[in-house]
C-alpha cells in the first residue's frame, strides 16, 4: 500500500469484541453499529454530540488495555486502535451518581425518569429541584444545524447555565418552525408509571394535550404519583 494512502479503518475492541471501524468514527456509533448498548441524554443521531451529559461515558485504552481513562463516548472520534470497556463497575458508579443528579435536578422530565429508572434509581439523596430543562442543548443544535435559525444559544455558567435567546429577546431570525419544541425533552409529560405489568401506559404525549396534575404545574412531582421516594424537599 502507498504510504501515503489513507488509512481508512481502525482496528478496535469493545467489550471483547474485535472490530474494524471507519476513521473518525466515534465509539458510541461504532458499539451501536454493533449491538452494543451505550446510554445517552444529550445525544440525537443527525445532529452533532455535544458532550453535556457524560451519561455516555466509556473507559478507553490507548495502550493496548493496559490503562483506561474515563471518556464521553458520543464525541470520543477514534484515530487509532484503542480498546474499549462499556459496562464496568466504575462506569455503573459514574452514569448512576449523573442519573440521580440528572433526575433530582428535574424530576419531571420525562428523559430523567426513564434514564433514573433505567438504573434502578428509587432513592434521590440530593435536593429535588424542578428544573424542566435539562440542558441537554438539543434545541440548540436543532435550531443551529436543521433549521438554519441561528436564534437559541447558551447563556451563563454553572448553576446559571441557561438556554436563552441572544440578548434574551426572541430573535428576528427565529422561524417559528417549532423545531426547538418539539425535540425538547422537557416537553413530554412525564410518566406516572405502568400500571399493569406487560403494559405501556400510553401517557407519553405532550402536556399541551394534558392538565396539569397540581395548581402549581408540578406534574405529580412531589406527589403520591411520583415513583420516587422522596428524601429531600424543596424549600
Ligand atoms: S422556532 Fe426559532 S428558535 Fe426554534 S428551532 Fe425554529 S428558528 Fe430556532
Ligand atoms: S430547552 Fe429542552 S431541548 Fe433545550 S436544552 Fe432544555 S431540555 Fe434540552
Ligand atoms: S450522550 Fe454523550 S455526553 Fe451526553
Amino acid at each position: 500500500m502507498n504510504s501515503r494512502t489513507e488509512v481508512k479503518t481502525i482496528p478496535v475492541e469493545i467489550d471483547g469484541f474485535q472490530m474494524k471501524v471507519d476513521k473518525g468514527s466515534t465509539i458510541l456509533e461504532s458499539a451501536h453499529n454493533c449491538g452494543i448498548h451505550i446510554p445517552t441524554m444529550c445525544y440525537l443521531e443527525g445532529l452533532s454530540p455535544y458532550g453535556g451529559c457524560r451519561i455516555c461515558s466509556v473507559e478507553v485504552s490507548t495502550d493496548g488495555g493496559k490503562t483506561f481513562r474515563v471518556s464521553a463516548s458520543c464525541t470520543y472520534e477514534i484515530h487509532r486502535p484503542i480498546v474499549v470497556k462499556t459496562d464496568t463497575p466504575k462506569i455503573r458508579r459514574i452514569r448512576k451518581m449523573l442519573a440521580e443528579l440528572l433526575v433530582a435536578s428535574a424530576p419531571n422530565v420525562k428523559l430523567a425518569q426513564d434514564i433514573a429508572a433505567r438504573f434502578g434509581i428509587n432513592k434521590v439523596r440530593f435536593k429535588m429541584e424542578d428544573n424542566r430543562c435539562i440542558l441537554c442543548g438539543l434545541c440548540v443544535r436543532m435550531c443551529h444545524e436543521q433549521m438554519g435559525g441561528k436564534a437559541l444559544a447558551f447563556a451563563g455558567r454553572g448553576p446559571e447555565k441557561r438556554v436563552s435567546a441572544p440578548f434574551a429577546i426572541r430573535s428576528e431570525i427565529c422561524l417559528n418552525c417549532g423545531g426547538c419544541d418539539s425535540i425538547c425533552p422537557g416537553k413530554i409529560i412525564p410518566c406516572q408509571g405502568i400500571k399493569i405489568p406487560g403494559e405501556l401506559c400510553g401517557k407519553c404525549i405532550r402536556p399541551d394535550d394534558m392538565p396539569f396534575c397540581c395548581p402549581t404545574g408540578t406534574f405529580g412531582c412531589f406527589c403520591e404519583n411520583n415513583p420516587l421516594e422522596i428524601v429531600s424537599q424543596p424549600r
